[in-house]
């Protein structure tokens, strides 16, 4: 039988051509950071979106509810950094109250997370993936070229005295730069309920090419923790979840570890990614995009969206899209915070 011409249709679930259902939607509501850590933004001047590109709150919430008919029930929140988006907490309490949605996170670099994290949380923010690279100031600074652990702490405190848990901190070593703060951040888990995750150094930065030597394995990451405590394989926490997780013995929380590049599980992606300027992306490294701006701006109607939607994830990619040749490639179309993580 020949499909019934799908444009009015909201419907159906967004699946691509190797069986993967889209779940997931990162959705990045700003280019602009305030730290610059070095294997994401460049050092220099930066040419950020122009304001009249970025989507409203209007377009996001209408953008969110057409996938959540769809299929999609997790909503994440990302950057650059997206507390630096004006009113967030309103973007937030409009995306919770949509239909379908069962999961709304922010990944945040945490610097304005102490006094966002009430307004956030009350508009019904669930978690937080607070991204936090060093323990000390000094390698704090080598790692993101700001100032700032302080805050980012005190922004977890706060994150923790409400409740929201569990808490994710997201961690990239940079071979050279933080590999020291690999123990202490492990060590967070053992007095915490905080789930460390680290995640191997991906070809996204700004600027430079990719330096592969600066890029350490997972395991490499997992044998220096081991030195000093026992970790148990516990597995993932659903198999689209990009890390693999261990307890750590004695501890209130757990560590996981995500690698992409050693260890890719494109097959289990869930994921869509939104940039700030309304371009769906079906993969971090995906070389093509579907603006949707320009049909949301144009007066499209829902169906016609979900039609350009479904088209792009059919188009969506294997994956193993992190073959090693792609780490001399500094050509790829757009940086990581242009993207959103
Ligand atoms: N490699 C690995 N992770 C990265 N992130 C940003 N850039 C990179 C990169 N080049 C991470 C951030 C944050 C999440 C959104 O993605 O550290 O935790
Ligand atoms: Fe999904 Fe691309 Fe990440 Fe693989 S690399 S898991 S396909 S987003």
């Amino acid at each position: 039988m020949t499909q019934p011409a799908a444009t009015a249709d909201c419907s159906t679930a967004l699946v691509d051509r190797f069986g993967r259902v889209v779940r997931s939607l990162r959705l990045s509501v700003t280019d602009r950071c305030n730290l610059r850590c070095v294997y994401c933004m460049p050092e220099g001047p930066i040419r950020w979106f122009p304001k009249s590109r970025i989507l409203s709150f209007e377009e996001l919430a209408r953008l969110a509810s057409i996938l959540a008919g769809l299929g999609v029930r997790e909503l994440r929140l990302t950057g650059g950094e997206p507390l630096l988006r004006r009113d967030l907490p309103t973007l937030a309490g409009m995306l919770a109250g949509i239909d379908g949605i069962e999961e709304l996170a922010v990944t945040t670099n945490g610097l304005l997370l102490e006094d966002l994290a009430a307004p956030l949380v009350e508009a019904g923010v669930q978690r937080f993936n607070i991204h936090l690279d060093a323990l000390t100031a000094g390698a704090f600074r080598a790692a993101s070229r700001r100032d700032g652990l302080d805050r980012v702490l005190a922004g977890i405190a706060a994150v923790e005295q409400l409740g929201a848990t569990p808490i994710k901190l997201n961690a990239v070593i940079v071979r050279g730069i933080n590999e020291d703060a690999v123990l202490p951040l492990a060590e967070l888990a053992l007095r915490h309920n905080y789930h460390v995750r680290f995640i191997e150094l991906m070809p996204l930065g700004g600027g430079e090419p990719f330096e592969v030597e600066k890029l350490v394995p997972g395991r490499e990451i997992r044998a220096r923790i081991e030195s000093f405590h026992r970790l148990t394989p516990i597995g993932r926490e659903r198999p689209s979840s990009p890390a693999t997780v261990f307890r750590i013995d004695g501890g209130a929380g757990n560590i996981g570890f995500i690698n992409p590049v050693t260890e890719p599980f494109c097959g289990d992606c869930d994921r869509i990614r939104l940039t700030a300027d309304g371009k769906v992306r079906t993969c971090l490294f995906a070389r093509a995009e579907t603006d949707l701006a320009e049909p949301l701006r144009g007066g499209a109607p829902d169906g016609a969206i979900a039609d350009l939607l479904r088209a792009a994830v059919a188009g969506k990619e294997a994956g193993g899209c992190l073959e090693l040749q792609r780490f001399y490639d500094d050509r790829l179309p757009r940086k990581m915070w242009q993207i959103g993580g």
